[in-house]
């Protein structure tokens, strides 16, 4: 049994004491003992690939905050690097692929990669829950087949994504074939991530905001839907829930919600109340403060925080969060201080 499921409880809209939160990339550079460990597996990889070192970041921020969630230590580029395209990381530069996807032949031999390929995730994943002790449930997850597709073509990160979008559209026809490929293999790598332990599972949309209108339900958000409706939602009689956050895509919130997904994560585009109308009772939303005002003062913070729990209102179906990622340049001391404002405020709500 969990010892704190409030997290899991907002997600499914059941009442709650406090709204839970838990902060995207909440294991990283910010903190001094994540680039300690990090610089003992030698590099950003073998620290995904060694399930103890995994393990020992994924609980760091734990320890330093009362944080209601655990988020697996790994990446989403995991994926296409197992299917082959080499995954590396160029100091300061970000990921890169060795082998990029950019003739025909390369899209057409695209293959969903055996899961043993991914054992390592898997792995981390198992060695996470036993060393959680059901402290706080754990999150799987994966990129969205649109994201991998990004990184996929253009080879690395992409300012105007050139070679996706080309390719979006002079040759849909390929798009649509490495979209699908991705998809697949999605499903069967949450559905391991499940297996192994998972009890939540979230996909990063990092990039589908950058679609136009219409071609993100096409090459986006269809290919979520399919792996919402692929994946295991119960185990051991306990709910999985799924997190679908795309970011920019506070337009579609009502599209999003109706994939069957049981919550959005919302980047800080969006109010809380407005998406909260839109939704209705569809699904939780997840988010959405600015990661950038971490870097002010706590009494500056504490007055966001406010702001965000009075704009999302009474009862349960929040997950307080990031609208992206936390940066490398943030005060952990300023972080403490969110997580502290939220659970102290959020009370008053439920
Ligand atoms: O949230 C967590 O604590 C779990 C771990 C996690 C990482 N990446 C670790 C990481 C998660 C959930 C991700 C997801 C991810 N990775 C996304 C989607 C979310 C988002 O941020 O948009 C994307 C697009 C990636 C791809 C990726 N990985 C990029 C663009 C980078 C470089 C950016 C940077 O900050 O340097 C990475 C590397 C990466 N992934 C780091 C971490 C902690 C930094 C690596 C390091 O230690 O040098």
């Amino acid at each position: 049994m969990l010892k704190n499921d409030t997290f899991l409880r907002a997600l499914q809209r059941q009442p709650v004491d406090y709204t839970p939160v838990w902060l995207m990339r909440q294991a990283g550079r910010y903190l001094p003992e994540y680039c300690a460990t990090r610089k003992v597996a030698g590099s950003f990889l073998q620290l995904c690939k060694s399930k103890e070192l995994a393990t020992e970041v994924t609980l760091q921020p734990l320890e330093r905050f009362p944080l209601d969630a655990a988020i697996l230590f790994s990446d989403i580029l995991t994926v296409p690097d197992a299917m082959g395209l080499g995954l590396y990381f160029a100091e300061g530069e970000g990921p890169k692929f060795e082998r990029p996807l950019r003739d025909e032949a390369a899209i057409k031999a695209l293959a969903v990669p055996d899961m043993h390929e991914l054992q390592y995730v898997f792995d981390a994943v198992s060695s996470i829950r036993a060393a959680l002790d059901n402290r706080v449930p754990l999150i799987g997850f994966s990129g969205s087949p649109f994201t991998l597709a990004c990184y996929m073509i253009e080879g690395g990160g992409s300012d105007d994504f050139r070679r996706v979008k080309t390719m979006m559209y002079d040759r849909p026809d390929l798009l649509h074939h490495i979209l699908e490929i991705n998809a697949l293999t999605v499903i069967d790598y949450l559905n391991a991530q499940i297996d192994a332990g998972a009890q939540a599972v979230q996909i990063f949309d990092t990039w589908g905001g950058a679609l136009a209108y219409g071609k993100y339900q096409e090459f986006s958000l269809a290919y979520m839907s399919k792996i919402v409706a692929g994946l295991k939602r119960e185990k051991d009689g306990q709910r999985i829930p799924v997190i679908l956050f795309t970011k920019g895509g506070g337009q579609w919130l009502e599209d999003l919600a109706a994939t069957g997904c049981d919550a959005l994560g919302l980047d800080w585009t969006v109010n809380l109340a407005e998406a909260r109308r839109r939704v209705g009772d569809k699904v939780a939303l997840q988010g959405n403060f600015d990661p950038n005002a971490l870097f002010a003062k706590p009494v500056a913070i504490e007055q966001e925080v406010k702001r965000l729990l009075a704009d999302y209102g009474n009862g349960s179906g929040h997950v307080f969060n990031l609208g992206h990622g936390i940066s490398q340049f943030t005060n952990p001391e300023h972080v403490a201080a969110l997580v502290e404002a939220v659970h102290r405020h959020s009370k008053a709500y439920k």
